[in-house]
C-alpha cells in the first residue's frame, strides 16, 4: 500500500440485476486515493462513475449489488463493516456532494438545520446552541453572506449556488477524511461553478482532507485536480497526474476525450469526437471494451487488457503498451 493511501479500493464490481439482464456498471475496479490529493473521475456518461462512488459506503440500491471487491479506509474494510459501524463512517469521514442540492435539501428544514442535524448525528452531547453556533460558523467558511439570515431561510429562499453552498457545508461540517464530489457544480452557471471548486480546493487545503471529484468538464480537470482516473465502460482505463494525462495521454480514449475539447495549446482545424457511442452495459463488446470505437485496434483487442504501470504514476489499460 503506498504510504500516503487514504483509501484504497480493489477489484470493485457492482452489477445491476434487471429483466433485461445483467448490467456490469463497476467492473473490476482498482485504485487508491491519497492523503490530501484532489482525485479526478472522468469519463463519458453511463460508465459507472456514480455507481462507484456510492459503492465505496455501500450505498448501493436494489436491483444493484456489489458483487465482489475490498474498500479498504485506513485499514478496514468497508464492504465488511457492519452497517452501524459504517453509519459512523458515512457523513463524518466520508462525506458526499450531489449534483442538484435541491434533491438533497428537505424544504421543510432551514438552511443551517441540515447542517445542524449532520453534527448532532456524530456527536449526539453537544447542545442545540452551539451545534448552531457551529454551523453559523461553517456557513460563514463557506463564504455564505449574512450566514445568521441564510441559516434560517428554507432551501427555496436560496439561489443554486448558494444551496450548493449549504450541502458543501453539510458535508464539511465534521471535517471529513475525504469528501466525494459527484458533479457539484453542473447544475450552476459557469461563475459560480468557479467559485464553488474554489471553495472545495481551499477547504481540502485548510483540512487537509482529500477529494474525489466527479466531473465530466475536463477544464475543471486541469484547473483542480492532481490526479485523474478516465473510466469507460465500467473500468479504468488510464490514470495520471493531471499534467501527464493533459500532455502524454496513452488510452486512445483518453486521446479521444482530449480532442474532443478546445485547448489553447493545441491549433486544430476542428474538435474531433469520438466515433460511435458508448457500448449496451449488458451486452458489452469482448475483451476492450473500447475496441468497437477504437481507431487503432488490433486484433489482441479481442482479450482484454490489464491496466499496468506504463510509467511512474501513469496506469494505461490497452495493448498499444504492451512491452
Ligand atoms: N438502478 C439502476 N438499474 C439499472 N441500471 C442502473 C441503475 N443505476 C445505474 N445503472 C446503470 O449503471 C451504469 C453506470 O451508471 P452511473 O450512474 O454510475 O454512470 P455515470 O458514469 O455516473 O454517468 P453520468 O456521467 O451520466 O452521471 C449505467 O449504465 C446505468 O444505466
Ligand atoms: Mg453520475
Amino acid at each position: 500500500m503506498y504510504l500516503n493511501t487514504l483509501l484504497e479500493v480493489r477489484d470493485l464490481r457492482v452489477y445491476f440485476y434487471t429483466y433485461a439482464g445483467v448490467v456490469r456498471a463497476v467492473d473490476g475496479v482498482s485504485f487508491s486515493v491519497r492523503k490530501g490529493e484532489i482525485l479526478c473521475i472522468v469519463g463519458e456518461t453511463g460508465c459507472g462513475k456514480s455507481v462507484m462512488s456510492r459503492a465505496l459506503t455501500r450505498m448501493v440500491k436494489p436491483p444493484g449489488r456489489i458483487v465482489s471487491g475490498e474498500v479498504l479506509f485506513d485499514g478496514i474494510d468497508l464492504l465488511k463493516l457492519p452497517e452501524k459501524e459504517l453509519k459512523k463512517i458515512r457523513g463524518r469521514e466520508i462525506s458526499y456532494v450531489y449534483q442538484d442540492p435541491g434533491s438533497v435539501l428537505d424544504p421543510l428544514y432551514t438552511a443551517g438545520f441540515h447542517v445542524a442535524e449532520t453534527v448532532l448525528t456524530h456527536n449526539s452531547s453537544m447542545k442545540f446552541n452551539e451545534v448552531w453556533g457551529k454551523a453559523i460558523r461553517i456557513f460563514r467558511e463557506v463564504l455564505i453572506p449574512d450566514p445568521e439570515a441564510k441559516a434560517k431561510s428554507y432551501p427555496h429562499e436560496l439561489s443554486g449556488g448558494m444551496k450548493q453552498r449549504v450541502v458543501i457545508a453539510t458535508a464539511i461540517a465534521n471535517t471529513p477524511k475525504l469528501i466525494i464530489a459527484d458533479e457539484p457544480t453542473t447544475a450552476l452557471d459557469v461563475t459560480v461553478q468557479a467559485q464553488v471548486m474554489e471553495l472545495i480546493r481551499s477547504l481540502k487545503n485548510k483540512y487537509n482532507s482529500s477529494v474525489m471529484l466527479i466531473t465530466h468538464n475536463l477544464g475543471v480537470v486541469a484547473e483542480v485536480c492532481d490526479r485523474v482516473i478516465v473510466m469507460y465502460a465500467g473500468k479504468i482505463v488510464e490514470v495520471a497526474l493531471v499534467e501527464e494525462l493533459f500532455t502524454n495521454p496513452l488510452h486512445p480514449y483518453t486521446q479521444g476525450l482530449l480532442e474532443a475539447v478546445p485547448n489553447p495549446l493545441r491549433k486544430v482545424e476542428r474538435l474531433r469526437s469520438i466515433h460511435g457511442s458508448v457500448p449496451n452495459m449488458i451486452d458489452l463488446p469482448e475483451g476492450c471494451r473500447f475496441n468497437p470505437r477504437c481507431p487503432h485496434k488490433l486484433q489482441l483487442c479481442n482479450k482484454e487488457p490489464e491496466l499496468v504501470e506504463y510509467s511512474k504514476d501513469h496506469l494505461v489499460s490497452c495493448w498499444l503498451y504492451k512491452r
